[in-house]
């Protein structure tokens, strides 16, 4: 698979299949001019770190209706924050959320808008990092999270075991971001683990990524990603 070879079909795909989700602004609404909302984008990905889609939904709404921007969240008291979050479970990441909306109010007001600077935040790690600057902020970086890292495993049929690929699925990830649409990149390849290169019985038959697939072309892809033995 050469990598000039996914990014294209990838986005193509997204663009007729995108998942609607509250915190996403879509292709059509992007080549429109509209913007994400960083606090939008940031909200979400702290709730997308241990949770479902499915059931970030409701909260994402309720919380957007409480507190519509990082200002108002940083002058909510910890314990409304608390109860809003109550049944997200991984309660640190509440707690995070409260001290970064702080940290961001009572600084310039807006969040970071690079990988290194979102990373001195409280709650965002490397996958947040970069799934806030591509998503929000247009900027090239590679976002690796469970689903990118079964889909990477499989196009390029790596049989190095996780976690020990992951470096080399980086590497190769990061020659795949499209300059012109990170943000839509990093959606489509969730989209696309999330709904055709599923863990089990994957539909390599809608995946618009099958021609390059070496774990299709060679055999099974429900083989990958390996796992290293227990
Ligand atoms: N999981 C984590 N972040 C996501 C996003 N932005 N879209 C869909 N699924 C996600």
């Amino acid at each position: 698979t050469s990598s000039g070879d996914i990014a294209a079909p990838l986005l193509e795909w997204y663009d007729a299949n995108h998942r609607e989700l509250p915190w996403r602004i879509s292709p059509r609404q992007l080549a429109a001019g509209i913007r994400p909302d960083p606090y939008r984008v940031w909200l979400s990905e702290i709730m997308l770190q241990q949770t479902t889609v499915e059931a970030v939904k409701s909260y994402f709404r309720a919380f957007l209706e409480k507190w519509p921007d990082v200002k108002s969240l940083a002058a909510a008291e910890t314990d409304d924050v608390m109860k809003a979050w109550a049944g997200l479970g991984y309660y640190s990441r509440a707690r995070n959320l409260k001290a970064c909306a702080n940290l961001v109010a009572a600084g310039k007001g807006a969040f970071p808008d690079t990988e290194a600077g979102l990373r001195e935040l409280p709650g965002i790690g490397a996958y947040t990092a970069a799934a806030i600057a591509a998503i929000a902020f247009d900027r090239p970086a590679a976002v690796m999270d469970g689903n990118v890292e079964r889909v990477m495993s499989r196009l390029f049929e790596i049989s190095t075991p996780l976690p020990d690929a992951k470096p080399e699925i980086r590497t190769i990830l990061e020659t795949l971001v499209p300059p012109a649409r990170p943000g839509d990149f990093a959606q489509a390849m969730m989209d696309l683990g999330a709904t055709i290169c599923t863990p089990r019985r994957p539909r390599c038959m809608l995946c618009p990524l099958r021609d390059g697939c070496q774990a299709l072309a060679n055999g099974d892809p429900e083989l990958y990603p390996v796992k290293a033995p227990k």
